[in-house]
């Protein structure tokens, strides 16, 4: 059952919990996340990789508070990392510099000293340029950089473009199709700085298919078989994440047929397994509240206008993305269509188009559906907003994880230059 249901009086909850509650307590534009949701995705992934013995790191790009970071770390996850910013916030909620892998094409010379620094478990590269680059900041440090290699196995994930990686157009992963990643890999093996860890693929995010995945671990898996068979040490394979969800119905997703694959493919081959899943462990649980500021008859169109915006959950507009929207009281009849638009000035600036909406009015609370991933993650200060702030329920009460940061906290990082000759 979806972490957020309606009660016995159709009210909107979350634990037991009336969402209606939290705005009145917390305001609104805000974040509501539930551990219990969490826990249960979190734990049944981990059920599903278990018989490969995977270990599981979330890509916290998805989600980064750290309230959330530090319950999965609880769980026993790692962390998947692409910023040092990140890294700062993976050791702030208590995971261990070992459980974290460091993803991304541009890390620069400070980013991957630091990473060094604290001990990082594995750095995933994707470049020969940075893999010269670690070894020579590895070796300036004295120590040995722990290093996989992530590969661009060609796979088109089928999913939006904006968020596929899998192909060789895009700026991901070092290509199979030649003999850079197998020359590459001894070249590391060579080198007394690094230690070959193994190699990685992500081929894209919010994909529904389980056949690109099949198709980019079966590559994976026999480049890997390849090198070993070469004498190279090849101890881990890192999966990356990916796996997609159903934001239609805001369903809890089932992992059993991903987990049967990666079984099928990947038990007793002798790699172990890291996965990266991100999406797939928080989107459906979490909301983004908000309430209604106004609502607008247009010439053709209703227009409910509501306190939270694109700077808030930039899904619909930056990748046409569908969340549904409910009302948090119970749902009266519909009456007809409407746009669920926010203050932003643009016009792009909607979390929903063209949709069934029943009557609603100025004040009334609605709940953008399985917003929990890339929601607060991507959220700005664009037209000078403070972004939402987030709660987490937790047995059925409200924690504050991240207030709205004041507006005079932004201020008061600026400085205003001496203008004086201007006059
Ligand atoms: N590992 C790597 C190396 C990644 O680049 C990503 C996501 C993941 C793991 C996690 O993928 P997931 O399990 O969440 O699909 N902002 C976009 C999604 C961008 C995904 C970027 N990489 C959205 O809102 O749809």
């Amino acid at each position: 059952m979806c972490a957020f249901h309606r009660d016995d009086n159709h009210q909107l909850c979350v634990d037991g919990l009336l969402l209606s509650n939290i705005i009145n307590q917390y305001g609104s534009p805000i974040y509501v996340y539930s551990a219990a949701g969490i826990i249960d995705a979190f734990t049944k992934f981990q059920t599903a990789v278990s018989p490969v013995n995977g270990k599981v790191h979330f890509a916290m790009k998805a989600n980064s508070a750290l309230g959330i970071l530090a319950l999965i770390n609880k769980l026993g996850g790692g962390m998947d990392i692409v910023s040092i910013g990140e890294l700062a916030r993976a050791l702030a909620a208590g995971c261990k510099p070992n459980d974290v892998v460091f993803s991304g094409v541009g890390k620069t010379a400070a980013d991957i000293q630091e990473a060094l620094t604290c001990g990082i478990g594995q750095i995933n590269a994707e470049s020969a340029a940075e893999v010269a680059a670690i070894s020579s900041i590895a070796a300036n440090m004295g120590v040995i950089a722990p290093v996989a290699l992530r590969v661009n196995v060609n796979v088109d994930p089928g999913t939006h473009a904006k968020i596929s990686t899998g192909q060789l157009d895009t700026k991901f992963g070092i290509s199979t199709n030649q003999h850079e990643v197998s020359d590459l890999y001894q070249k590391m093996a060579d080198d007394p700085h690094i230690i070959p860890t193994g190699l990685a693929v992500h081929i894209g995010s919010q994909i529904s298919n389980l056949a690109p995945f099949e198709q980019a671990y079966s590559a994976l898996l026999a480049l890997a078989i390849d090198l070993r068979d070469a004498g190279l040490p090849v101890p881990n394979l890192d999966l990356g994440g990916g796996v997609g969800v159903d934001y239609k119905n805001a369903e809890p997703t089932n992992f059993d047929a991903y987990g049967a694959l990666v079984k099928k493919l990947f038990k007793d081959q002798g790699f172990k397994l890291g996965f990266e899943p991100g999406r797939s462990i928080i989107a459906n649980n979490g909301v983004l509240l908000t309430r209604v500021i106004y609502v607008k008859q247009g010439e053709n169109k209703r227009f409910i206008i509501a306190d939270a915006a694109m700077n808030d959950l930039l899904r619909p507009t930056l990748y046409e993305a569908y969340h549904p929207i409910w009302t948090l009281a119970a749902p009266d009849v519909l009456t007809g269509k409407a746009d669920i638009v926010g203050p932003v000035c643009e016009t792009g600036d909607y979390l929903g188009l063209n949709r069934d909406m029943p009557e609603v009015n100025g004040g009334d609370g609605l709940a953008v559906m399985s917003a929990g991933a890339y929601g607060a993650a991507m959220a700005s200060n664009y037209n000078s907003r403070s972004p939402a702030a987030e709660v987490m329920v937790i047995k059925g009460s409200a924690h504050l994880l991240r207030a709205a940061r004041p507006i005079a906290d932004y201020i008061n990082d600026e400085h205003i230059p001496d203008l004086t000759h201007f006059r």
